[in-house]
């Protein structure tokens, strides 16, 4: 019998601190109408001091696993995606692993915001395989510690939080396929330069402020998550043997709601399947298809039996694209 990965569990977690666009406007020169004008965000979660990415995580893995009435000791493996991780190593997955006291396997995916695709088809390719039955796949970021505050174009884009969900075996879809894309060419319009071992940090890197997110070309990066996720979409479909139509519920990566209402145009999907949820939560890069997912499940947005379509696009540049047939019960 053909084995599939299908989703048991989602959850999520932001941080309590919720800062309004007007936080930025005595930082930079910029307004709180630009912002929503632009992009749609009108607030976004940042952590506290000593708050890490991997509490965020845990906190959302708690949550996905309660959904799924899975207890931690089950799981086989944790994958997390982040850009933002507690430390350079070891990875955030093994301190989620220390905070719920498992002792499965666990590592991180680096895809930035194309992240969760990453991390899901990872997860995905265990349980299919039969190398695991119960994956543990993350989203989480804390993009506010890697910011430059300094920086109106960056700065009021982001914001932290993570999602998780509870993949296990099944024997019907599921995850009916997904499709992972990457273009090295363009790796310098979104990226952090500086801190790694090509440009170690310095006194002379930190006093220019290179240790932070750098984007210096907003309007590529937008019009390449647009072109690239829309095509990820329409392959997908494709391969898949479904017309677009047959979507019930669409979540883009939730980078602005521009980009997003562009990719409903190009793909012709009715415009009320998108989910578009950045006004309180921002851009928080590899979280957001998880936390999205968790928050429109959780308001009974999605269903048993849709036929939901994930999509992300970050830096890399790297896109995704996964079909699910959404097999969780409703909400309570
Ligand atoms: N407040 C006020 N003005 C601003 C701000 C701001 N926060 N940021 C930029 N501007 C100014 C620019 O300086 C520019 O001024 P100028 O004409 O005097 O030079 C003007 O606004 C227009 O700049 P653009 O970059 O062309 O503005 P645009 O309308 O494209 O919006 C934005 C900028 C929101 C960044 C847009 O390019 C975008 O959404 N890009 C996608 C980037 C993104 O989402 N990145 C996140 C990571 S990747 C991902 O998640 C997909």
């Amino acid at each position: 019998m053909t084995r599939y990965a299908t989703f048991a569990g989602v959850g999520s977690y932001l941080p309590e601190r919720l800062v309004p666009n007007d936080w930025f406007e005595s930082r930079v020169d910029t307004s709180d109408a630009w912002i929503r004008d632009r992009t749609g965000i009108e607030a976004r979660h940042f952590v506290a001091e000593g708050e890490t990415t991997s509490d965020l995580a845990t906190e959302a893995a708690r949550r996905a696993l309660a959904s799924a009435a899975i207890p931690a000791e089950q799981l086989d493996l944790i994958v997390c995606a982040t850009v933002t991780g507690d430390t350079n190593f070891p990875s955030t997955a093994i301190w989620i692993q220390r905070k719920l006291g498992v002792s499965c396997p666990a590592y991180d995916v680096n895809a930035a915001c194309s992240g969760y695709s990453y991390a899901a088809s990872t997860g995905t390719a265990f349980v299919t395989s039969g190398m695991a039955d119960t994956v543990l796949v993350i989203g989480a970021e804390s993009f506010s510690r890697i910011i430059d505050f300094t920086d109106r174009g960056t700065c009021i884009l982001f914001g932290d939080g993570a999602g998780a969900t509870v993949l296990t075996a099944a024997d019907a879809p599921g995850v009916e396929g997904s499709i992972l894309g990457a273009d090295a060419s363009a790796a310098e319009i979104l990226w952090m330069p500086v801190g790694g071992t090509r440009e170690p940090t310095t006194h002379e890197s930190l006093d220019a402020g290179a240790q932070y997110v750098r984007m210096p070309n907003g309007r590529e990066v937008f019009k390449r998550a647009v072109t690239e996720m829309s095509a990820a979409c329409r392959e997908l479909l494709d391969k898949s043997g479904y017309a677009v139509d047959e979507v019930d519920v669409l979540i883009p990566h939730q980078a602005n709601a521009r980009i997003m209402s562009a990719v409903v145009d190009r793909l012709k999907i009715d415009p009320a399947k998108a989910i578009v949820d950045v006004a309180e939560v921002g851009n928080t890069s590899a979280a957001s298809i998880p936390i999205a997912l968790d928050r429109a499940w959780r308001r009974g947005a999605i269903h048993t039996g849709d036929l939901v379509l994930l999509t992300s696009f970050g830096a890399g540049l790297t896109w995704g694209a996964t079909l699910v047939r959404w097999t969780m019960p409703e909400a309570s």
